[in-house]
């Protein structure tokens, strides 16, 4: 018998960095949106706990026990009294350290998965408490849709969506730490003299008339919103400065805007409608500007079984 668990990758609409916490990390107000780029991750039993991954990144991804799919059978079993033994199978089709959250994803579809399963009896909420344990990126994925994230944001609220919005995906060669991403965030603004400790810097704040147009599912609104609501966005160009080319190639294909998804390397633009996302797609492809392209298009729904 096995469970299979389909979970979205995220991008982040907004993603507004506070101060560095005396924890070593950062307070957020992070508006999360899933988009329909999915792995699958799959458990059955076993006589020791072990990880495959399939799709073209698998060589990328850690097998052992780093892994956040493993640290997610262990914590769930430990919790709630069962032998973590399952072989955990993840076909990978988010990019690898991409800023898309394709770790977290997958930690949260193996709780879900582990769950179903085992039948421990955990609730949706002992499934958010466990991944907000696992990382700050794990909750969202459960919920899927989209939410605005607090704390270091794992503290999710879910928010209306209006419609479906297109986007465009370029893939970086390589990845970028989310760590290092954060601590060059953390250095520009020294550099700057603002500090980068809790009291040096507001505490951040969503934006009003962007959850507003993801309300109304209204693109150019959105848009309009989205130019310079990514507070990591200077930091991964700073580490990554060729991004750059990138973000002006889908601008100047139309796309509505342009932004580094998380702490990057993936860019993302936001597209008018499925047309225009094709042309932002065609003219990315033709740059030789990134990696790989996807179009695709969100909200979609959280993590959920899908065989077994
Ligand atoms: O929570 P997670 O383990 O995914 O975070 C990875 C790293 O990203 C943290 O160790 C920290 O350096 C950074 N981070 C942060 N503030 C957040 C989330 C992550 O500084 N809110």
């Amino acid at each position: 018998m096995s469970v299979t668990v389909r979970v979205p990758a995220k991008v982040n609409v907004q993603l507004a960095v506070g101060g560095l916490r005396p924890d070593g990390f950062h307070d957020l107000a992070n508006v999360f949106l899933a988009v329909a780029i999915h792995d699958e991750v799959t458990v059955t039993p076993s006589d020791s706990l072990r990880i495959t991954v399939s799709g073209p990144n698998a060589h990328q991804v850690p097998v052992d026990g780093s892994n956040l799919v493993a640290k997610a059978a262990r914590l769930l079993a430990e919790r709630f009294g069962t032998d973590p033994r399952v072989h955990l199978h993840i076909a990978k089709d988010i990019p690898v350290a991409g800023g898309m959250a394709g770790g977290s994803a997958d930690c949260a579809a193996a709780l879900v998965a582990c769950e179903a399963l085992w039948g421990t009896g955990a609730t949706r909420e002992d499934l958010h408490t466990l991944a907000a344990e696992l990382g700050s990126d794990v909750p969202f994925p459960l919920l899927g849709g989209a939410a605005l994230g607090r704390g270091r944001g794992e503290l999710l609220e879910p928010l209306e969506t209006g419609g479906t919005f297109h986007w465009v995906f370029a893939m970086a060669q390589g990845g970028l730490s989310t760590p290092a991403v954060y601590r060059e965030c953390d250095r520009l603004r020294e550099e700057r003299g603002l500090g980068s400790s809790t009291a040096d810097i507001p505490a951040p704040q969503p934006s009003p008339e962007l959850l507003e147009a993801l309300r109304l599912g209204d693109p150019a609104a959105l848009g309009a919103r989205i130019a310079a609501s990514n507070d990591l966005q200077e930091a991964a160009l700073s580490l990554r400065p060729a991004l750059a080319e990138t973000l002006r190639t889908g601008t100047e294909a139309g796309a509505l805007a342009a932004l580094v998804s998380g702490s990057g390397p993936t860019c993302a633009f936001l597209a008018k409608d499925p047309e225009s996302a094709n042309d932002v797609a065609e003219a990315l492809l033709a740059s030789n500007t990134c990696r790989s392209v996807r179009v695709t298009h969100g909200p979609v729904g959280g993590a959920a079984v899908v065989g077994g």
